[in-house]
This record gives C-alpha cells, structure tokens and sequence, in this order.
C-alpha cells in the first residue's frame, strides 16, 4: 500500500501535463515564465533550432534503424554563407528552409555572427567551423568571396581541382576543431566539384556536477537484439531536472554544464528505437517550455560514457526541407554567372563525454529526493538535445540507437 502511494506521489509530481506545457503563460501568472524568444539572437536561435528539428527528422525518416547526430547551428550557419551568393529569389528559399523567414532581421548576418562567437565562448565546450569550397575554374565573383570574409571571417576556399585539394580541406577542418574533427570530407574530391558547403562541429562539454563512479562496463539494451556492453558513469543525489511526459511515453531529464549549456536526454519507457513521438514533439518552443516545467530532483544518475562521431552528406535531406526547387536550377549568381549544382552539404559532428564535473554531488540527499529514491538510468536507446539556455540555440541534437554506430572513426 505505502509503496503505491509513493508511486502516485511520484507520478503526480514529476508528471508534466501538456495543459501545463501549452499553456505555460498562465493568465493568472502564479508561475512565472519567461519568453525567452523576444531578442533578435534568441528569435535566430530559435528558428535554427525548428530547422534543425525538421532537417533531424527528414534523416530519421530516410532511415529510422540508424543512429543520428547533427549540430544545427553549424548547418545553419555553413548555409547561410552560401545563401550571401544566391539571388534575391533563391535567398528567400533558402530562408524559408532555414525557418529565417519568421525573422524580418535586417541585421541578420551580424546577429549571427554574433551568436555563434558567443557559443563559441571556450568554457561551453562548442567548436564549429564552416567553408564554402568553390572550384577555381569557375570565374569566381571576388566581392562574394571579400563579403563572406568580412562577415563570418572564414574566406571560401577556392579549389585548383588536384589531389592535394582534400588534404588542404581536411587540415584545416582539424585545425578548427582543436584537432578533435577529422577526414570532413571522407573522400576523394571529384574533378567536376563546383560548390560544396562544409561544416564541422565538437562538443566536449562540463558537467556541474562530477560523477564519481565511471567507466563500469554495462549493459546497454537495444530492440530486438541482444545488449552490447558499454562504459557507464554514475552518481548518487546528482542535481538536475526531470519530468515524466506521459503523453509521449517518455520521461525527460535536463542536466546542466557549465557556461549555461543543457544536455537534455529523452528515454522511452520501453526498449524501442522507435522515437517517432517524440521527435515528432520536437519544436524551440516545446523545449523553451521543458525547461520551464521540469521539476528540480536528486537522483541516482547513470549515464553513458562515449565519444560520438557522425559524418553525412546532408543533401538529399535538404531537398526534402523544400529546397528540391532551388537544388535544381541552382542559383548561385553573385558566386559566379556560369551554371553550377551543390556536390553535397558535408557535415561531421564529433562529442566527447567525461565523468569530469566543477563540483561534488552532495552526500546526502535532501529530503525530497530521498523519499523519492529516484534514478535515472540511460542504458537504452534514447534521443539527446545539447541546448544553450540563455539564447535557446540548439546546439545538437542526436539519436542513439547503438552507441557502437557512432563510434569515432
Ligand atoms: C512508430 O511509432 C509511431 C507512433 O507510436 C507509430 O505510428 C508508427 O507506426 C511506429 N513505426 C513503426 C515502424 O513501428
Ligand atoms: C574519448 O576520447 C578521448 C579523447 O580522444 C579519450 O581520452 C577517451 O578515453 C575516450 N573515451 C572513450 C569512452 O572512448
């Protein structure tokens, strides 16, 4: 009997009702939220994140067996380069694909370039970095080539169209990157590319609080096959957010890094890599809301330890995103006048995880949490956010089916 109480004591507080999420500016404002999305950089953040919900879900849907990891702000912003050689026509396409069509920022460009040196800022762990590669035999327009300089401070490279082409590329990715992304482009550059947008991000993030125990091999379960042993790390009356979302038959939780960046985990009930609900769910204003209705708890936390890497050509996705039209006729025209297509949207993402922390777990767990004896347990397929709180930019967003799929190559 005591035990069902509990449960109903536990359900009734951690249960996030969707009245409450919809409806989370209360007319009676009892409880405060804030609306974050009013500033022109949080209004961009956003709209690059609804983007990269959208490009994560056509990528899911191409293949819904497969492990995805994509950062939309790199995507976002390798994009929004090659749209500075569109036309006005194009541009607008572009736009609308990038979801910058809600914006009406006619400072775009600087408040971009502004967001992404503030999420750049070393203590949050976030390095990305993004090129335009253009072949040199295509009569290139040196002012596009000076304004994206001016801009985003990274002039497009322009190719001679040998062998030594994708050394150069790949260095330079890795030198970005602190060393940490390498092969960008995984192959050998065909002699007919024209126009290839490139982008490169990694994550190496701190947790508030440390974890004490790591690196015991555990089970992590996966649908319809048999478990594959990875590394784990644990920590007792860890401090974080959590709800219990019935509705999409998963419970959330929110743990904080430092410098203001969450990582956000979603963990279906069942063993399942079926998470179409749930990123079915996903939109800027459904996570500004999470963050606002998780309720603060102590758990058990045990969480995996792994490096992620991912690598893809996001082209085909981008199609899909309604660009199909514009990819083609491409319209590239303050680049150069002669006709040109995209040979692929690289993209390569690369996440380390560590037990590392600022601070110690309390050793006793306040009261709440000890009536509650609440875990939180990742050791199965489960979708993950990296999110910075003050501007609501989505930094990654990754789907993890089998750890071992996205193992560093
Ligand atoms: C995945 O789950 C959704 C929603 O629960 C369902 O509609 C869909 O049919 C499922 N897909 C597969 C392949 O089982
Ligand atoms: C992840 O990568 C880092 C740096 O390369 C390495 O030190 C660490 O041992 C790796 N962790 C795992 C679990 O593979």
């Amino acid at each position: 009997m005591r035990k069902v109480v509990q449960l109903f004591g536990l359900w009734s507080l951690l249960s996030l009702s969707h009245a409450q999420l919809t409806d989370a500016v209360d007319p009676e404002g009892e409880e405060e939220v804030v609306d974050l999305f009013t500033t022109p950089r949080t209004k961009l953040a956003a709209a690059t994140s609804d983007f990269g919900y959208n490009l994560f879900r056509q990528l899911a849907a191409r293949d819904p067996k497969a492990s995805v990891f994509l950062s939309p702000m790199s995507i976002s912003a390798s994009f929004t380069q090659l749209s500075m050689g569109a036309s006005e026509r194009a541009e607008k396409q572009i736009y609308r694909a990038l979801r910058y069509h809600t914006l009406q920022d006619s400072q775009l460009h600087d408040t971009l370039r502004d967001l992404l040196s503030s999420l750049r800022a070393s203590a949050k762990g976030f390095k990305s970095a993004e090129r335009i590669l253009l072949a040199r035999k295509l009569r290139l327009r040196l002012e596009y080539l000076n304004s994206v300089e001016k801009q985003y401070g990274v002039r497009p490279q322009t190719l001679a169209g040998g062998a030594r082409d994708l050394k150069t590329v790949n260095d330079w990715f890795k030198q970005q990157t602190g060393g940490k992304v390498e092969q960008v482009v995984p192959s050998p550059l065909s002699r007919n590319t024209a126009v290839l947008p490139v982008g490169a991000a990694f994550f190496k993030g701190k947790w508030i609080t440390r974890f004490s125990k790591a690196n015991k091999m555990e089970d992590f379960q996966r649908d319809g096959e048999a478990p594959t042993l990875i590394p784990m790390m644990e920590q007792e009356n860890y401090p974080m957010k959590m709800g219990i979302d019935p509705d999409l038959g998963c419970t959330i939780a929110q743990v904080p890094m430092e410098d203001g960046v969450s990582m956000y985990f979603f963990l279906p009930d069942e063993v399942t890599q079926n998470l179409t609900l749930i990123e079915e769910a996903l939109t800027a204003e459904f996570v500004q809301d999470l963050s606002n209705t998780l309720h603060a708890v102590q758990v058990l936390l045990t969480l995996p330890v792994i490096n992620l890497s991912y690598g893809t050509d996001l082209l085909p996705s981008l199609s899909d995103l309604g660009l199909s039209e514009w990819l083609a006729e491409t319209d590239l025209i303050k680049i150069t006048s002669q006709p040109v297509k995209l040979n692929g949207v690289h993209h390569k993402v690369v996440m380390e995880t560590a037990p590392e922390g600022a601070e110690y777990a309390s050793t006793t767990p306040t009261a709440k949490g000890q009536s509650l004896a609440l875990t939180y347990r990742v050791d199965r397929p489960f979708l993950f956010l990296v999110r910075d709180e003050p501007s609501g930019a989505l930094l990654f967003i990754g789907k993890v089916l089998n750890p071992s799929d996205l193992k560093r190559v």
